[in-house]
């Protein structure tokens, strides 16, 4: 059988990731899989063990345990009948990058990281604005100061890794979410997946 093809989709909280994905599904052939809206089904499952240590993790900006996120994304994969996927918000530490290279290296190729690229202050009013509506415990000043801290510490040098393999294209994510799409487009219509 043919591998997955992945793109990973990674950026601070607030730089877009989801917003960008949804614009590709509606113009390209992906499924998208969050990895943040996996663990957050996950913690409603009823009858779900990991609901409580998933939690903890999202209220403390902390990442969950690759096993368990790991697992999700990949049994997501196998049920969509989908080839080409967008991984949002994964991976996110180096707990994560080995988990998923020792699990998903025989069925799955990396053929691209998308980085949203947006400065602090900028994600930091984005988060707030959505923790209005979002009803997510962890879109408040509290929560996103330790999301910030493991971005910049843990997650920061998985796309310095990428980036060091040639496989990160850099996205201004800044502007409109129309003007940053442009700049996707331009990514994906070279990589023809
Ligand atoms: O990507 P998103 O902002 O939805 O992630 C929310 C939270 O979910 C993260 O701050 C983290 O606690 C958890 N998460 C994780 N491992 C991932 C992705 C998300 O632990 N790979
Ligand atoms: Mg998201």
């Amino acid at each position: 059988m043919a591998k997955y093809n992945v793109l990973f989709v990674l950026g601070g909280p607030g730089a877009g990731k989801g917003t960008q994905c949804d614009l590709i599904v509606k113009n390209y052939d992906y499924k998208h899989l969050s990895a943040g809206d996996l663990l957050r089904e996950e913690r409603q499952r009823a009858g779900s063990q990991y609901g409580e240590e998933i939690e903890g993790h999202i209220r403390a900006g902390t990442i969950v345990p690759v096993e368990i996120t790991c697992s999700l994304l990949q049994r997501a994969m196998e049920d969509s009948g989908k080839k080409n996927f967008l991984i949002d918000g994964f991976p996110r530490n180096k707990d994560n990058l080995d988990g998923w290279n020792k699990a998903m290296d025989d069925v799955a190729t990396v053929r691209r990281v998308l980085f949203f690229d947006c400065r602090e202050d900028v994600c930091v009013d984005r988060c707030l604005n959505r923790g209005k509506t979002s009803g997510r415990s962890d879109d408040n000043m509290e929560s996103l100061k330790k999301r910030i801290h493991t971005y910049n510490n843990s997650t920061m040098p998985i796309i310095d890794h990428y980036k060091a393999l040639d496989l990160v294209s850099h996205l201004h994510a800044e502007k409109t979410p129309d003007e940053v799409f442009d700049d996707v487009k331009k990514v994906l219509d070279e990589l023809k997946l």
